[in-house]
């Protein structure tokens, strides 16, 4: 399976996709990095792995169509079957979405359907919960929503700031991202009436 990996900034979880995917018998290749910011530390990162990156920077007025219809044209150029959206920071339109229905998947820092958008561990500690965690999941035009794919739970402790939250989701993060894709790539995760159903799934 051919995947782009779209970033705006620092790019570990991209990061730990290309690494999982320099395994031989990973059924996912990363063939192109997508930047929507110039300066993104992940294009680094990912030039480094040999990986084809592009900048797609458009600002201001009618900036999302135009960003979308130059990543489309890159996505297709690339024979892309699958985005993996990594710290992307813009809001993908309803029609960027539909064009890739089910092609398009998506971290969060937490158990969806709790907590999504901006300053996650802020709420999640605000609302006192004793358990956080991490989401992938299909991306659907509503932020943060759409058919889960794997999650994992994180305790939170009395110390956490913001930070060390985030700090201790984000090695989660790190590991149930390349398993989501696993899962996909290799068709033991499919989609049924929008929810995920993976094969061999014992719960
Ligand atoms: C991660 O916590 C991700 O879940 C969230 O933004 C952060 C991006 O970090 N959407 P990185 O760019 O992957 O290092």
């Amino acid at each position: 399976m051919r995947v782009a990996v779209l970033i705006s900034g620092r790019g570990s979880n991209m990061a730990a996709l290309i690494e999982a995917c320099r395994r031989s018998d990973f059924p996912a290749e990363i063939v192109l990095v997508i930047s929507n910011k110039p300066d993104a530390k992940g294009l680094e990162t990912a030039a480094a792995a040999g990986i084809a990156t592009k900048v797609i920077d458009f600002r201001g007025k009618g900036s999302r169509q135009a960003f979308e219809d130059a990543a489309t044209e890159a996505l297709e150029d690339a024979e892309v079957d699958l985005i993996c959206l990594a710290g992307f920071m813009r809001i993908l339109s309803a029609d960027f979405v539909g064009r890739w229905r089910d092609q398009v998947i998506n971290i969060h820092p937490s158990l969806l359907p709790a907590f999504p958008g901006l300053e996650t561990h802020e709420r999640a500690l605000q609302a006192g919960v004793r358990i956080t965690g991490c989401t992938v999941h299909f991306v659907r035009p509503e932020m943060d929503n759409g058919p889960i794919i794997a999650q994992v739970a994180v305790p939170v402790s009395n110390r956490d700031t913001a930070d060390t939250l985030a700090a201790r989701v984000l090695r989660y993060e790190h590991r149930i991202y390349p398993l989501a894709l696993e899962l996909i790539a290799s068709g033991r995760a499919r989609l049924v009436d929008e929810r995920v159903i993976v094969d061999g799934d014992i719960a």
